[in-house]
C-alpha cells in the first residue's frame, strides 16, 4: 500500500516537474518582437544619428553611469524628446532606426 502511494507520488512529482520545465522553456525563449531589425536599418540609424544627434552631446551620454533609461520604450521616448529639439524633425521611421541603432550599439535592451 505505502509503496503504491510512494510511486504515485513520484509519478505526480515527475509530472509536475515536467510541466514546470515546459513552462520554463516557453518563458525563457526570446520573446518574438514585432520590431524588425535589419543591418540596413541599423546603418540608416547610425547615419541619421551622426548627422543630427551629436550637436548637444556626444555618444558618451549613452554609456554614462547615471543614465536613467531602463528599457527600450524609455529609450524611444528619450529619442523623441531629443528629436523635438531638432530644427528639422525626423520622420517616425527615422526615429525608430536611430533607436534601434542606439539600442544595438549601446543599450542592448530586449525589443518590446
Ligand atoms: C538640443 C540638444 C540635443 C540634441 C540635438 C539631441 N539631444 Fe539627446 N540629450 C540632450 C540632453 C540635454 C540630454 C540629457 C538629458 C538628461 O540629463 O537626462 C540628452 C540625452 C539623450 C539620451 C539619454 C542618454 C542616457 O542614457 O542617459 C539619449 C538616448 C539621447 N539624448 C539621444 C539623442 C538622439 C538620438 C538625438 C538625435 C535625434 C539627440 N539625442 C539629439 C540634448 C540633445
Amino acid at each position: 500500500m505505502e509503496r503504491v502511494n510512494y510511486i504515485s507520488l513520484l509519478v505526480l512529482a515527475l509530472w509536475l516537474v515536467g510541466c514546470d520545465n515546459k513552462e520554463d522553456t516557453r518563458v525563457s525563449r526570446p520573446t518574438s518582437s514585432t520590431i524588425e531589425v535589419s543591418d540596413a536599418q541599423i546603418q540608416a540609424g547610425k547615419a541619421i544619428h551622426d548627422k543630427n544627434c551629436i550637436s548637444c552631446h556626444d555618444s558618451s551620454v549613452y554609456t554614462r553611469l547615471e543614465r536613467r533609461i531602463n528599457n527600450y520604450s524609455e529609450l524611444l521616448a528619450q529619442v523623441r524628446r531629443c528629436d523635438a529639439n531638432l530644427s528639422a524633425r525626423l520622420f517616425d521611421e527615422e526615429i525608430q532606426q536611430v533607436t534601434l541603432y542606439l539600442n544595438q550599439t549601446y543599450y542592448q535592451f530586449d525589443l518590446p
